[in-house]
C-alpha cells in the first residue's frame, strides 16, 4: 500500500470503555428522566415528527450481519439533520429559565418570549447544521440569531441557515476559530452563545444541546422495541465534537447499564480529536493538529467539547476514524440500495458511519476489530442518518459523478461478495 494512501480505517479501543456503573457525572449530564422532558417538548413543536427507522435487511445480509437499522434524521423537523433537536431544546430552557417558568411552547412562539424578555439575540459558530437549527429556533421566538462560518462552508449551507432568519459572519479560519471568534463578538455586544461545544465555564447550554438529541434515542429504542428488538447489540455514532455521540451512550448507559450496546465512535481522518485524545490515554480531550479538510463538514472539529469527552471516554468501546472516501461509497450504497431495502438520502456526515461498518465487516485489515467487536449473525446494529442532502453541489459530485472513489486496494471484489 503506498504510503500517501490513508488507511480504510484506524481505530483504538477505549481501555476505559467498560463502565457498569452509573457515575454522579452521568447522573448530571442525563438525569434518568430526560429523555421524557426533551420530548415532551419536542412535541410540541408544530413539524416534529417520530423520524423514521429503517432497516437494511438485505446489506445486513450480505455483511453478515442479523440487522442494520438506520434512523433516519435527514427528515427531522424539515430541516434535513437531526442537530435542531439540540439547538431547540437549549434555547427552550435558556428562555424559561429567564422566565422563571415553563410556558407552552405555542404560547412563547405566538411572541409571549420576546415580549417578557426583549430583544436577545442568540449566536453561534457553526459548520452548518447546528446553526441552522438556531437560526429556524431563534426566528419562531422572535428573535434575532448571528452564525459564525467558517471559511470553507459552502454556499448551500450558509444559504441555509440565512434562510431561516439568520445573519451570516464568515470567519477566515476553521470551524474552531469561528468558536472563539464568536466568543469574543458575543461578549463585545451581548449576544447569548447557544453553542454544542462547552469551554471551561461554559456548561449548561451545551449539556441542554446535548440532552435535545436524547429524543432522537429514545425514539430509536422505542422504534426497535416494536420490532420485537429489546436493545441493538452495537451503535455506531459519528462525532464532530462528541455531543451527539455522548447523547446516544450517555441514553444507553443509564438505560441499560452493563446491557448496554457496544459503542463505535466515528470520526473523519482528517479530523479525529476524539481518537487522538484516546489515543494519548491521559483522560483529557486533545486538539487535533491538522487542517480539518474532509468533505463531512458537520465533523470537521479540531477541538472536542470537554463534556462530550467526559460522556465518552467513560462510555465508548472504540474510537475510529475513516477517510472521505469510505462516507462518499456509503452514501452512494444508502441512494443506490440492494433489492428490498429502502433508499436513504445520506450526506457526508450522516453516510460514515454504514462505511464504517462496511469496512469492519468486508476489510480484511479491520478482522481483529471486527473480532473484538464481536460483530456477527447475533448482531443488531444502530445507525443514525445524521443528515439528508445538506450540500447538494458536494451530494451530486459523490453520488451521481462517483467523487472521492474507493481506491483500488479497498474495492471489495463483488463476485466475492455475492458469493459468485
Ligand atoms: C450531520 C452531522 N452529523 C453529526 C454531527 C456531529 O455532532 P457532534 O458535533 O455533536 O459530534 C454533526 C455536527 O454538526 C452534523 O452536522
Amino acid at each position: 500500500m503506498n504510503a500517501q494512501m490513508p488507511s480504510m480505517l484506524e481505530w483504538c479501543a477505549n481501555p476505559k470503555g467498560i463502565a457498569d456503573q452509573r457515575s454522579a457525572r452521568l447522573d448530571e449530564l442525563f438525569p434518568p428522566d430526560i429523555a421524557l422532558k426533551t420530548r415532551k417538548f419536542h412535541r410540541q413543536l408544530e413539524s416534529y415528527r417520530m423520524s423514521p427507522l429503517k432497516s437494511l435487511g438485505s446489506l445486513a445480509s450480505l455483511l453478515g450481519v442479523g440487522g442494520i437499522w438506520i434512523k433516519d434524521e435527514s427528515v427531522r423537523l424539515s430541516l434535513n439533520s437531526f442537530k435542531a433537536l439540540g439547538g431547540s431544546y437549549a434555547i427552550y430552557r435558556f428562555v424559561t429559565e429567564k422566565l422563571g417558568e415553563e410556558v407552552p411552547v405555542s404560547v412563547l412562539f405566538a411572541g409571549e418570549a420576546r415580549r417578557k424578555l426583549g430583544d436577545l439575540v442568540f449566536a453561534t459558530a457553526t459548520d452548518g447544521n447546528h446553526g441552522r437549527g438556531i437560526a429556524w429556533s431563534a426566528t419562531r421566538l422572535g428573535f434575532k440569531s448571528v452564525i459564525y462560518v467558517h471559511k470553507n462552508t459552502s454556499a448551500a449551507r450558509i444559504d441555509a441557515i440565512r434562510k431561516n432568519g439568520a445573519e451570516i459572519v464568515v470567519v477566515d479560519g476553521t470551524y474552531d476559530d469561528a468558536v472563539r471568534q464568536v466568543s469574543v463578538d458575543a461578549q463585545k455586544h451581548g449576544w447569548q452563545i447557544i453553542s454544542d461545544t462547552s469551554w471551561e465555564g461554559y456548561e449548561d447550554i451545551p449539556k441542554w444541546v446535548m440532552q435535545g438529541y436524547a429524543t432522537l434515542v429514545a425514539e430509536a429504542q422505542e422504534q426497535l422495541a416494536g420490532q420485537g428488538l429489546a436493545r441493538p447489540t452495537h451503535v455506531f455514532v459519528q462525532a464532530g465534537v462528541g455531543a451527539l455521540a455522548a447523547s446516544v451512550m450517555g441514553f444507553y448507559q443509564q438505560l441499560l447499564g452493563e446491557q448496554r450496546p457496544k459503542t463505535i465512535v466515528v470520526e473523519p481522518t482528517d479530523a479525529a480529536c476524539l481518537l487522538a485524545s484516546v489515543q494519548k490515554a491521559d483522560g483529557k480531550p486533545h486538539h487535533f493538529d491538522g487542517d480539518l479538510d474532509t468533505i463531512m463538514a458537520g465533523l470537521a472539529c479540531g477541538d472536542p467539547s470537554p463534556i462530550a469527552w467526559s460522556v465518552l471516554r467513560e462510555c465508548a468501546d472504540v474510537f475510529c476514524a475513516c477517510p472521505d472516501f469510505v462516507a462518499a461509497k456509503a452514501m452512494r450504497v444508502y441512494a443506490v440500495p440492494l433489492d428490498g431495502d429502502p433508499f436513504i438520502v445520506s450526506g457526508e456526515s450522516g453516510a460514515v458511519t454504514l462505511g464504517a461498518l462496511m469496512g469492519i465487516m468486508q476489510w480484511e485489515g479491520a478482522r481483529d476489530l471486527r473480532e473484538a467487536l464481536e460483530l456477527g449473525p447475533d448482531s443488531q446494529v444502530l445507525l443514525i442518518n445524521t443528515e439528508g442532502n445538506t450540500d447538494p453541489d458536494d451530494f451530486r459530485r459523490v453520488v451521481w459523478e462517483g467523487g472521492d472513489p474507493v481506491p483500488d486496494p479497498y474495492k471489495i471484489p463483488v463476485s466475492r461478495s455475492f458469493g459468485g
